[in-house]
């Protein structure tokens, strides 16, 4: 199924969304809503994909060259209306085929939509097809009007519907399939003969309904689908649409979301068969899930590839791998290139970044573990530092196999830490430390006695060392 030409409409300033960022830039489950609809439209597989802008040019002219590098623009410079929008698109075209025009405000519409619109506007061999929909409220929406034999005659907006019209509940959802050759002959008939003095789109109906066009419509069995963005509540309308239908997918793929709304899980994300998904969770970019790992409660995971069996709670982490069985959090803060090998776990108050840690390796209490390299069944005990930073420069600690770091010590870079050997609880470690070696580094023990007894006479503490039987010498 190939489509002769796509064109969606992005012109528009989206005033009611009060934003510095173009309209079809926000975001629905981390896409933006132009990518959704771009993403949507490559099922009808367009010979070419046009998309006007206009409104933020600059930063939507960006945007399109990552997710759609071969989709044309073409710039509205003054926004008269959707009419004027089509017209600046069919300049330089020729009338074979068909074109798919609509709107970028219109994330939750499926690619299967578009294309059992294209086949009916195919099997009816119309100059028009609209997709509409009946909606419980069409405030705000054009209206689809029908002759007595249900033929559409034409299409009414709000601001021009009489009371009779306003109360007709058949929408249009600005998503149409035309004959390229019949819309090229009448888009220059448009006029501004109406309340906003714009050229509309949808005037082009009844000039084709004129000319003994035959004109068609798909009515869409879930409304849903068509609901258009203009502001902030119904942006959030959309994206809660959107969390329900990607989790419903990853559960019926076999995932289990303990509760799905407060999980949201990015489209771009891929989980496995029996990933266990807790509450308050979030699943962003290209995160990838293997099989039987265990995510949540409260976890973000930010463009990170985690293995089979993992376990990760109440953690946050971006660009990291975590290895097969890896345990991590409560509390993990795992930042850009983490990488935890199999079996390896960071416990509660650990932050890491740029770092590896090998396989059966631990962090288990309080650490920061920052550009270092790990090996092998290794234990870094509670509260230890990577001193990485100079003030000036960031250095690299390296640390071997079976290794067994005292708790509280820190390694200060650039330092080696050789295979087997164990630093001394409250160690500051500046030298490297060979193979088997103890290192300690630290003030030697001096008990002064009596001391209490003598300097804090009559308090708590003298009267139980006194109990204990300790003595003013
Ligand atoms: C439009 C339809 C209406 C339909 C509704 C569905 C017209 C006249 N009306 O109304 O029948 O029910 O969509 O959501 O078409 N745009 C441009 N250039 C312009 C004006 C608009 O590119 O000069 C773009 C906008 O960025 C937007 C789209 O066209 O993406 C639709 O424009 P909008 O002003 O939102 O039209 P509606 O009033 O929603
Ligand atoms: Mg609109």
């Amino acid at each position: 199924m190939q489509i002769e030409l796509a064109v969606v409409l992005a012109a528009g300033e989206g005033t009611r969304m009060r934003s510095g960022t173009a309209k079809v830039l926000h975001k629905v489950c981390g896409q933006t809503m132009l990518h959704h609809v771009v993403q949507s439209i490559s099922a009808i597989n367009p010979k070419s994909l046009k998309i006007v802008v206009g409104a933020h040019k600059e930063s939507v002219e960006a945007h399109i060259k990552e997710i759609a590098p071969s989709a044309k623009t073409v710039f509205q410079k003054v926004r008269n209306g959707t009419g004027h929008a089509t017209e600046l698109a069919l300049a330089n075209e020729s009338n074979a085929g068909s074109v798919l025009i609509m709107a970028g405000d219109i994330p939750l519409i499926t690619g299967m939509t578009l294309v059992e619109l294209f086949e009916v506007h195919q099997r009816s061999k119309s100059a028009a097809t609209i997709l509409t929909a009946t909606v419980p409220d069409p405030t705000g929406y054009g209206r689809i009007l029908r002759d007595e034999k249900g033929k559409i005659t034409h299409i009414v907006e709000e601001k021009e519907a009489d009371s009779a019209t306003k109360a007709i509940d058949e929408i249009n959802s600005g998503i149409y399939i035309f004959a390229l050759g019949k819309l090229i002959e009448v888009i220059g008939k448009l006029e501004r003969n109406n309340s906003q003095n714009e050229l509309y789109l949808t005037d082009v109906i009844e000039h084709l309904v004129a000319a003994n066009e035959p004109v068609s419509s798909y009515n869409i069995p879930d409304y849903v689908e068509i609901l258009g963005v203009n502001d902030r509540a119904k942006l959030a309308d959309c994206a809660a649409i959107m969390r329900d239908r990607i989790n419903e997918q990853h559960m019926f793929n076999g995932v289990s979301i303990i509760d799905p709304t407060t999980t949201w899980i990015d489209r771009s994300v891929e989980l496995s068969k029996d990933v266990t998904i807790f509450p308050g969770s979030a699943l962003q970019g290209n995160t990838k899930v293997s099989e039987n790992c265990v995510i949540g409660p409260r976890t973000t995971l930010v463009d990170c590839n985690v293995q089979a069996g993992a376990q990760i709670i109440e953690s946050y982490a971006i660009e990291s791998n975590i290895g097969e069985n890896a345990n991590v959090g409560p509390f993990s803060y795992l930042r850009s290139n983490t990488q935890l090998a199999a079996n390896t776990k960071v416990g509660a108050y650990v932050e890491v970044k740029n770092s590896k840690i090998g396989a059966d390796s631990k962090v288990p209490h309080l650490s920061y573990i920052g550009d270092a390299q790990i090996g092998t069944g290794t234990n870094i005990g509670a509260a230890t530092v990577i001193v990485n930073f100079d003030g000036e420069n960031k250095h690299e600690t390296k640390i071997g196999n079976h290794v067994r770091v005292g708790s509280d010590s820190m390694l200060v870079a650039p330092v080696n830490i050789g295979d087997g050997a164990y630093t001394a609880a409250g160690s500051v470690v500046t030298e490297d430390v060979p193979a088997g070696a103890l290192a300690v580094a630290r003030g030697k023990q001096s008990n002064i006695l009596g001391w209490v007894l003598r300097k804090r006479k009559g308090s708590k503490s003298a009267e139980a060392a006194k109990s204990a039987g300790a003595s003013e010498k």
